[in-house]
């Protein structure tokens, strides 16, 4: 079985993978650098292209060996080259385009986003295009028309913070670790979603856009008080910080799930895929299973270990290698989304 070796830096986790064309992945190692950056409260650029420099060359390794092949073995190296921090985007392509010249075999780039999606098509094990697409993490909250593996359509995305960026946002507020959405699912379990009415910016309106901060402003204003006000501010205790959590899960889950909802409507698909590394909270994959199941839609979740970020997505590179839709070893990164929504 062919096998391709998938490179992936586009943020801050380095991880690399070894797919064969059955999409089976023998071999998913991914070196986060949680630890380098939790002390700033989110990830700094400069920090993680360092990083991923001193991490790359052993992470391949790893994969190889893990995989029990070697680069002999392989027929393509694919490389997530949009979008992403600059830095970090070209360390991985350097990585692969030096991979390729040396092996003399195709170079496969890859929109990181739509591999996010493609983790549910991994799962599946079948064709699941076309369908309605939906990749919420750090970076991104964007609604797909996936017209087929390769052609998406960008139906929706935000116009200030990611869905992400708002749970490691509120955390930070709270005092909890980065990154903030394990945390706050964690913290928000203890508390009651009903204990504070946070606002669902752009919830009722027909587009299908997010809008996270003024939900974050709301949060801020409820942990430190209203900017000129001379109410005093209840105490932050464990149970008003739970209260917190919950009460803004619910809101930014009411949002998204929301969203989703109109999107299938609009596409009139009957299948929805939800990607990125938020779709790993639970009560956001129970709602949307339940919102699913009342519209008679099927729903594809990217499994939880392919949720955040991971190299093994990558087997997207597959259905480019089929279409022998390979890259010059001259092209360039793309550090921020270029289908801008309409
Ligand atoms: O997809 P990802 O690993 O990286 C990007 O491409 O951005 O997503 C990371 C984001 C972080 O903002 C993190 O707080 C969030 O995913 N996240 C979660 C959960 N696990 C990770 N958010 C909510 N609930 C979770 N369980
Ligand atoms: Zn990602």
């Amino acid at each position: 079985m062919p096998l391709l070796l998938a490179i992936e830096s586009s943020c801050d986790e380095t991880a690399a993978a070894v797919i064969d064309s059955n999409l089976q992945v023998h071999s998913n190692v991914v070196a986060s650098q949680t630890e380098l950056h939790q002390r700033f409260g989110g990830v700094v650029p400069e920090i993680a292209s360092r990083a991923h420099l001193e991490r790359i060359l052993p992470v391949i390794d790893e994969a190889l060996t893990e995989a029990d092949t070697t680069l002999a073995d392989l027929v393509a190296i694919a490389v997530a080259s949009e979008p992403g921090l600059v830095g970090s985007l070209l360390v991985g392509l350097t990585a692969a385009k030096t991979l390729a010249m040396l092996l003399d075999i195709p170079l496969i780039t890859i929109n990181h986003i739509e591999a996010h999606i493609y983790a549910c098509r991994m799962a599946a094990g079948r064709d699941i295009f076309p369908a309605t697409g939906f990749v919420v993490s750090g970076g991104h909250s964007n609604l797909y028309n996936c017209k087929t593996p390769l052609d998406f359509e960008l139906l929706g995305a935000t116009i200030d913070d990611a869905a992400g960026e708002a749970f490691d946002k509120v955390a930070q507020l709270l005092g909890l670790p980065y990154p903030g959405g394990p945390a706050i699912q964690q913290l928000a379990a203890a508390g009651d979603p009903r204990a504070f009415a946070f606002p669902r910016p752009l919830l009722k309106e027909e587009r299908l856009d997010f809008s996270f901060s003024g939900l974050k402003t709301a949060v801020l204003y409820t942990v430190n008080g209203i900017p000129g006000s001379h109410k005093t501010v209840p105490e932050l205790t464990a149970q008003r910080k739970a209260d917190i959590a919950a009460s803004f899960q619910e809101a930014a889950i009411d949002m998204l799930v929301g969203k989703c909802e109109q999107a299938l409507k609009k596409t009139g698909h009957t299948t929805l895929c939800v990607g990125g590394g938020v779709a790993a909270n639970e009560p956001f994959r129970k709602r949307l299973s339940q919102m699913t199941n009342a519209g008679n839609c099927e729903l594809l979740l990217a499994p939880l270990e392919y949720c955040t970020d991971n190299a093994a997505m990558a087997a997207l590179a597959w259905e480019a290698y089929a279409i022998q839709k390979f890259a010059p070893l001259d092209c360039d990164v793309t550090p921020g989304l270029v289908r801008l929504p309409k």
